[in-house]
């Protein structure tokens, strides 16, 4: 390369301005905090939301914090929703460096987080699905045009330790009280990772399953151990990978977890 086209090359990259992430589900908990980390290592934001007012207070309190956030509507299990937010970033960035898809349910549980295999509501199931999985393609398949289009794109899917099959298969491990329906989505949400890095292996584009631990939120009943922010800490690792890091993984603050 000549130092001409070095030249030009960098003033290209110069040209795209900030990297551009989008966070589903980050007018709150772990989701707002992995929008306030990317915010403070220099990212433009995108805040997606189902909910206007949720959405423009979380927006708002980013930008007092000095990120530079902007507003996505934003409803996972619904198409429309789904392509007017791709089209929304594709006219206000024309890119997307980053994807994380955060948003995510937990679904009806009983006394002690429990949800009975033998006694499940099917559609119950089925919405648990929608959002933690299909929620996930529907969102990552509408936003890979515009993540093509950056220099090292990045997606994160917010899984859970308890979709680890080989620790729930280990009674020596403490995994926490049986969730036949959330446990498997999010089991279900790795099998889905590992094909998208399989099919996007050689694209540049890396994308893994992250753990945030047992994190304080409306999902926990704030009954966890964890803040968000630390919650936030391995997505926004996995969001800011370098060119040479893995892809295809489930990763936790500790390191690897055990599919
Ligand atoms: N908290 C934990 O201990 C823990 C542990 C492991 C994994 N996780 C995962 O971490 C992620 C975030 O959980 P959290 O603890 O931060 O829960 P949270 O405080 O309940 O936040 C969940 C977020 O997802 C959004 N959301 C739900 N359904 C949506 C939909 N259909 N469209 C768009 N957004 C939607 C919620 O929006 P609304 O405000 O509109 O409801 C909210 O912003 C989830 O994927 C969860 O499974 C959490």
């Amino acid at each position: 390369m000549s130092e001409n086209e070095t030249e030009n090359e960098t003033e290209n990259v110069k040209d795209r301005g900030p990297r551009v992430a989008l966070v589903t589900g980050a007018n709150k908990g772990i989701g707002y905090e992995i929008a306030a980390g990317l915010g403070a290592l220099g990212h433009r934001v995108g805040v997606g939301a189902r909910d206007d007012a949720r959405r423009e207070t979380a927006v708002a309190k980013l930008r007092a914090a000095g990120v530079d956030a902007f507003g996505v509507p934003l409803d996972v299990t619904d198409d429309r929703s789904v392509a007017e937010a791709a089209r929304l970033v594709e006219r206000r960035e024309g890119r997307l460096d980053v994807l994380v898809n955060n948003a995510g349910i937990s679904g009806e549980t009983g006394p002690g987080w429990v949800q009975d295999p033998t006694a499940l509501d099917l559609d119950a199931v089925r919405a648990v699905v929608d959002t933690n999985v299909l929620g996930v393609i529907r969102v990552t398949n509408a936003l890979l045009p515009l993540l093509r289009r950056a220099p090292a794109p990045r997606v994160v899917n917010v899984s859970s330790a308890v979709a680890s099959l080989t620790r729930q298969a280990d009674p020596a491990v403490e995994v926490g009280p049986v969730m036949a329906v959330y446990a498997p989505t999010k089991s279900f949400l790795n099998a889905v990772t590992v094909q998208y890095a399989r099919h996007l292996a050689g694209t540049g584009i890396l994308i893994n399953a992250a753990c945030p631990g047992l994190v304080a939120t409306d999902f926990t009943g704030f009954q966890a151990p964890r803040t968000p922010r630390q919650g936030a800490a391995t997505p926004i690792r996995l969001a800011t990978l370098p060119d040479d890091g893995p892809t295809g993984g489930f990763f936790e603050d500790a390191g690897v977890v055990p599919w």
